[in-house]
């Protein structure tokens, strides 16, 4: 059976996560995702990576304090517009590729990249837990209790989710014996895609374009006929409501997220909009819809929120580098020959 862009494939078995796509369920590292939303990072890092985490958090704090002191050493990395860009250029200069070491790093260099743009000086890292510190080093002030829970819960939501593009490229780096740092840094490229984890930014356009519940229908009938999308809409492998919307959205409605009220209403009339006319393909709110709601609140500029992302992810992509590294089979699919053969003889 033809499976170009191998939907449906299965390369790999883990012990990250599972989606039932059609009952919207998703468990990552053995619990449903609003269970996992509920720990800390380094609880989940333990889940996924093995060991304690109270050692862990240890070893994030001091992975994020190396990551601080190498940062007049960098060059140009931190210098680029993209942030996506400036991360890979910044990873990609690591040469301790224990977990904990690279997740640190991609927390202080995100920060630090923003920061860089603003003209602000970096700030160092605490011992406080690995959600708190991300969000201080960004916005340089000390957040509140329920920004630092809903911080939590988002780069907890986000941390695994099946063989999506980063995973599986950090994987089939990984499946050649190349270094973590190497995976990361393909993980991390694979990721810097649109079609990969780049719609909240846009989604908060919409969400500003759009200014008020009334006006929520027509600005999507406008959409529509002009042959676009509706940001934070639809998903590859769920038929129904995105899990992690609802965790998401309860942990932005926790924070007071202004926008909270005007997302449920376009979630509601875009898919009130879209059910007509695809009425065989449900299209309902993604992970995407909520980030953006909760990234603004917590005082994140939605250029970045994909490094965000980056933040939260990480640490899935070191569990499944763990798994290939165990498992040590390089991964080598086919490719279809289209190309002209000389002929027999000739
Ligand atoms: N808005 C409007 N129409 C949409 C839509 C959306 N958000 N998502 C899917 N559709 C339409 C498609 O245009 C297609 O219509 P057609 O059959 O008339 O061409 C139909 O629904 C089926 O879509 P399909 O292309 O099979 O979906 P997909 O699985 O390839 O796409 C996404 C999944 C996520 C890429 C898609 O839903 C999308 O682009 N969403 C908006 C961007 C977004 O929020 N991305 C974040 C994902 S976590």
């Amino acid at each position: 059976m033809e499976a170009f862009g191998l939907e449906g494939v299965v390369v790999a078995d883990t012990r990250m996560s599972a989606i039932d796509g059609d009952r919207g369920e998703l468990i990552i590292g053995g619990l449903p995702v609003a269970e996992l939303a509920e720990l800390s990072v380094e609880e989940v890092a333990a889940r996924l990576w093995g060991g304690d985490a109270d050692d862990l958090a240890g070893a994030l704090a001091d992975g994020r304090r190396a990551a601080h002191a190498r940062l007049p050493g960098l060059g140009g990395a931190l210098d680029a517009g993209d942030g996506m860009a400036a991360l890979r250029g910044a990873v990609a200069q690591l040469d301790d590729d224990r977990p904990a070491a690279i997740t640190g790093a991609v927390a202080v260099f995100a920060a630090a990249w923003w920061r860089r743009q603003r003209g602000l000086p970096p700030v160092a890292p605490s011992a406080r837990s690995h959600a708190a510190d991300y969000l201080r080093m960004c916005t340089g002030r000390e957040p509140t209790d329920a920004e630092v829970a809903a911080i939590r819960s988002y780069l907890c939501c986000v941390v695994d989710h099946g063989m999506n593009a980063s995973t599986f490229a950090a994987r089939v780096v990984t499946s050649t014996r190349a270094d973590a740092v190497s995976a990361v840094v393909a993980a991390i490229g694979a990721l810097s895609g649109p079609l990969h984890g780049g719609a909240p930014g846009p989604v908060l356009d919409m969400l500003d374009a759009i200014g008020s519940p009334d006006a929520a229908a027509d600005w999507i009938e406008g959409e529509l006929a002009a042959g676009r999308r509706i940001m934070g809409m639809g998903h590859r492998v769920y038929r129904v409501r995105d899990p992690r919307a609802a965790v998401l959205e309860r942990a932005a409605r926790r924070l007071g997220g202004r926008r909270v009220e005007l997302a449920l209403a376009v979630e509601e009339s875009a898919a009130a909009i879209l059910g007509r006319r695809h009425p065989d393909r449900p299209l309902r709110a993604n992970v995407e819809l909520f980030t953006a709601v909760l990234l603004d609140a917590v005082g994140l500029d939605r250029r970045q929120f994909s490094t965000a992302f980056a933040v939260g992810r990480v640490v899935g992509w070191l569990g499944h580098i763990a798994e290939q590294r165990a498992w040590g089979r390089l991964i080598r699919p086919r490719a279809r020959y289209l190309g002209p053969r000389a002929a027999a003889g000739a």
